[in-house]
């Protein structure tokens, strides 16, 4: 069962404003907890509380019939809005006919429901970003590595560059539209590659460090590119080198996704070339500016919405020549 946890924090760093008259209550639901990325954004969101704003945060452990509980009962509790981060994004209509029977706007973040799913009633949003970009980011930064004289990445000299990718959750939009997308790009941008392999390791590292030394052992150490659909997996690909005990010229060029604390790192420390900044803290505020207006039944023409409905923060490519930056945002 998920982990519950009451605070009323007021912290410094997301636009601290004063809430004093009358007492706000604001339910955040997680597929997961043990999600890197997520776990950040959700302490982001966190900082961003100000006095007289109550959260309770719940985690569903990646059960739709738990998180569909969890609504309810934050509900009955008395919550004005619920920002929900669905376990099956393609199984949203309980929570949806719970918040339209109980009139409790709901804002959707990270996991992306359908359009037909979002449109079922106007008090029903969506905060995220824009999951092309960050392939085609992806695509760029690898591009452009590949292209320096001074990265020796076609490791066996045949002109093309050998590489696999590492999926994220089977039917999650942000690893269906990256891999596409980042592979995609790669290609337009005249770099010639030969993919061999792919895993799927949901977001997660020890899954990805498997994978990996399955893969590298398969192609007996011939792969030249990784690329990852966020940091954790692109840390799990640098697990398996190190278990294998690879040296650090005989690997192959390795890029996530997310610019998470352990990925920045990784950046910095150059076990892995890049990331892509999924932007955390932008759209933990726009949430949290987002259900303070919606709980006090104001208008949300301020927030500059799409369609009336989507918030959507955009990416940055992230490299060794700019990681300092992200790292004390
Ligand atoms: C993605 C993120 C992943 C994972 C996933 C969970 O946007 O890049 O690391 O957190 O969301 O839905």
């Amino acid at each position: 069962m998920g982990v519950l946890l009451f605070s009323s924090i007021s912290m410094a760093g997301c636009g601290k404003k004063e809430q004093k008259s009358t007492e706000i209550k604001i339910g955040v639901c997680g597929y997961d907890q043990y999600d890197t990325y997520l776990s950040q954004l959700i302490q982001c969101f966190d900082k961003c509380t100000t006095d007289g704003v109550n959260v309770e945060y719940v985690y569903a452990s990646q059960s739709q019939i738990t998180q569909n509980e969890q609504v309810e009962k934050l509900i009955t509790k008395g919550v004005d809005v619920l920002c929900v981060n669905l376990v099956d994004r393609t199984a949203p209509n309980t929570i949806i006919d719970l918040a339209k029977k109980n009139d409790i706007p709901i804002i959707f973040f990270n996991r992306e429901l359908v359009e037909e799913d979002i449109t079922q009633w106007p008090k029903l949003y969506y905060v995220g970003a824009d999951a092309i970009e960050s392939g085609r980011l992806q695509g760029e930064l690898a591009a452009n590595m590949l292209r320096r004289e001074s990265v020796n990445a076609d490791k066996n000299g045949d002109g093309r560059i050998q590489y696999v990718v590492l999926e994220g959750e089977a039917g999650h939009q942000d690893a269906i539209v990256r891999t596409e997308y980042s592979v995609n790009t790669l290609i337009e941008q005249g770099v010639d590659v030969d993919k061999v392999g792919y895993a799927i390791a949901n977001w997660n590292r020890a899954q990805a460090q498997t994978k990996m030394a399955q893969l590298i052992e398969r192609t007996e150490n011939g792969i030249e590119l990784v690329l990852a659909n966020n940091d954790d997996m692109a840390l799990g690909a640098v697990d398996a080198y190190n278990s294998a005990k690879i040296s650090a010229d005989e690997r192959p060029l390795i890029f996530g996704i997310d610019g998470t604390d352990v990925g920045l790192e990784a950046v910095v420390n150059k076990t892995i070339m890049g990331t892509i900044y999924n932007d955390k803290e932008g759209q933990a505020k726009a949430m949290y500016d987002l259900a303070i207006a919606l709980a006090k039944g104001e208008s949300v023409s301020s927030l500059n919405l799409e369609d009336g409905r989507y918030i959507r923060l955009p990416y940055a490519k992230v490299d060794a020549a700019n990681v300092l930056q992200y790292i004390h945002k």
